[in-house]
């Protein structure tokens, strides 16, 4: 987590620096700072809090100029977020600034031997550590900035993407990354630093995105050098064009990212089928998979990997892949996947699901996985990212830059995505006749005006959360499919109002939950037509003779629900498969207005960050 920021050319570097900030804000938010060098001096400035308070600060104390800058937003790993724990941090000389996206695993011992050598320390943080060990190198060996770096990057363990100056070489940034994303922006005699390409879209579409392990000197006048970390070797800089624009970056007048993220699914669902589902055609277009198809369609299970709203995903997938191939499916959380010795074969295919493509656990899962033989395919939204890259082959989910830290139109695209795998295996094993297959196409291509028209209910969920923003406790229930989406709908409520709530299998409420319910508890049943409906409704009526309230999630046109429900919302009718892809959307605008009456930060919700790239 955390996001980076650098600038270096001829502007002035602290609009840049901050913007691009704002931009990050998503990676992390307790606490920001930046440092300028103007020629003279370096000056820094770092607060607890967010971005909004380190330019209130920046600019009461005249922090403003210079060309060469680095900012940082904090998700706070070791040490509190205030003042002095906030990045950039300086050596002890104050020569060198550095920020740092990551851990330092073995920053004590490193510590240690630079306290012994007469170095001190302001911070409880690894960074610090960092620096001066940069720095005691450099002095030490009598190198350059970029060899000090790389001595001492083969001496730490851990994670990083970090960006260091040394101010009496204010031509120059060196760059590194191990496990945390970091791309450098070439524009014309300028280069922007940044954790992904947000903060610099508007002055340059080339990016370079450095692999793990690698360095960069980037420098006025020449050409970015990058380098292995390990050996030191030159490797040649790709420069690639982003296809990123302003626009899908911005509010575009929505009052959040996270509302305009809801509202964007339709068009983002569009876009992961587009190419890919070809009705007329009567087929499922997929590189990814046309080209691994036998390890597929050989393989003795599938394991998906993936953690948050990516794992409930997972669990939709397994549902739509043992339904529809009749391959065993296992779904497991990324984090204790990685240390629990799973037995993991060659005959395995791990489908390894992240919007981001960096979350740390998932990453090391797929690495795990990959020693021990598997076949590894990526499902992930952003292009490039690391689990895409480590991946043996994939498919990208195409939603467009999720920023709101509540994910939304990722869960929906990665269902997507994860449905045509499943229609495409199927057809080509053999297990889906050739109407089922046809509906299926027709179904998925009618699902983005459905969408749109679930999204019409908009004011109607807005008065349900109304009703009942206040509450202390709500319970989700929903089964087959629709149980996945009641621990989705569950943790968003969580996430962004810090309402407590559970999701659950509608018929386990029996077993536990069912002694919480009273006149108070609102139970948000999902109760389509498609999906075990008589059962549900049985639940209902349970939960009814406790005198729980009801908000059911249902078909158009249902009666029986309506009857004893307190609400009811009502999405279109479709197939039981793709239901989830309509009943999260009213789920996910129940938590965002009652987050939005209950006065929270919808888009950076406390304690957590959107890409979690420590585990
Ligand atoms: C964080 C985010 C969640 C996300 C999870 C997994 O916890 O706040 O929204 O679901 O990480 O992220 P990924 O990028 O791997 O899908």
């Amino acid at each position: 987590m955390c996001g980076i920021v650098g600038y270096l050319g001829q502007r002035e570097a602290y609009p840049i620096v901050i913007k691009g900030l704002e931009r990050l804000e998503y990676r992390g938010y307790d606490s920001a700072g930046i440092v300028l060098y103007d020629g003279e001096k370096a000056k820094l400035c770092k607060t607890k809090g967010k971005v909004t308070d380190l330019k209130g600060k920046a600019e009461s104390e005249n922090i403003t100029t210079g060309s060469i800058g680095l900012g940082h937003t904090r998700w706070a790993t070791h040490g509190e977020p205030n003042d002095v724990n906030a990045h950039p941090h300086l050596s002890n000389s104050g020569n060198l600034a550095i920020i740092h996206n990551g851990i330092i695993e073995n920053y004590g011992s490193i510590k240690k031997e630079l306290e012994k050598r007469g170095y001190t320390f302001h911070s409880d943080t690894d960074t610090e550590v960092l620096v001066n060990l940069i720095e005691d190198i450099k002095e030490k060996e009598q190198v350059k900035l970029g060899k000090a770096v790389q001595i001492a990057l083969n001496q730490v363990v851990g994670a990083y993407a970090i960006a260091v100056f040394d101010k009496s070489k204010p031509d120059e940034i060196v760059v590194a990354k191990l496990g945390s994303p970091l791309a450098i922006g070439v524009g014309e005699g300028e280069f922007f630093i940044a954790s992904d390409a947000s903060p610099f879209i508007e002055y340059t579409n080339n990016a370079i995105y450095l692999e793990d392990e690698q360095m960069a000197i980037v420098r006025l006048g020449r050409d970015v050098k990058v380098r292995q970390i390990k050996d030191d070797k030159s490797v040649a800089a790709y420069v690639q064009e982003l296809q990123l624009n302003l626009d899908q970056i911005e509010k575009n007048g929505y009052d959040h990212f996270m509302l305009k993220e809801i509202h964007e699914q339709p068009h983002a669902i569009k876009d992961t089928y587009r190419g890919r589902l070809r009705t007329n055609e009567g087929i499922i277009k997929m590189a990814g998979i046309e080209d691994n198809l036998e390890k597929f369609l050989n393989a003795n299970r599938i394991i998906i990997v993936a953690c948050g709203t990516s794992w409930h995903a997972g669990l939709v997938a397994e549902y739509i892949f043992e339904d529809l191939v009749r391959i065993p499916v296992e779904v497991e959380y990324a984090s204790e996947f990685r240390y629990r010795n799973p037995v993991i074969t060659s005959k395995d295919v791990v489908i390894a699901i992240s919007q981001s493509g960096e979350t740390a656990d998932t990453l090391a899962a797929i690495k795990l996985a990959k020693q021990n033989g598997a076949f590894v395919f990526g499902v992930c939204n952003v292009v490039g990212s690391s689990i895409a890259r480590e991946s043996h082959a994939g498919a990208y989910t195409h939603a467009g830059p999720e920023i709101g830290v509540a994910s939304t139109k990722a869960f929906t695209t990665q269902i997507t995505l994860l449905s045509l795998i499943a229609l495409k295996l199927a057809q080509s094993k053999g297990m889906i006749s050739k109407t089922e297959f046809h509906q299926y196409l027709a179904e998925m291509e009618a699902i983005p005006d459905k969408v749109e028209k679930v999204l019409l209910s908009d004011d109607h969920v807005k008065y349900i959360s109304s009703v009942y923003k206040d509450v202390p406790n709500f319970l989700y229930l929903g089964r087959g499919y629709n149980f996945p989406v009641a621990l989705e709908g569950a943790l968003k409520l969580k996430e962004i109002s810090y309402i407590h709530a559970e999701g659950y299998p509608a018929a386990e409420m029996k077993h536990g939950p069912i002694a919480l319910i009273d006149e108070q508890m609102p139970v948000v049943v999902i109760a389509t037509k498609k999906g075990h409906y008589e059962k549900v409704v049985s639940n209902i009526q349970e939960i009814k003779s406790r005198k729980g309230k009801i908000i059911g999630i249902v078909t158009e046109g249902d009666k029986e629900v309506k009857s004893m429900a307190d609400y009811v919302i009502e999405v279109p009718e479709t197939i039981e498969g793709l239901t989830p892809l309509l009943t999260t959307i009213p789920l996910q605008l129940l938590s965002y207005h009652i987050a939005v009456m209950r006065n929270c930060n919808v888009d950076q919700p406390r304690n957590l960050a959107k890409s979690v790239t420590v585990e």
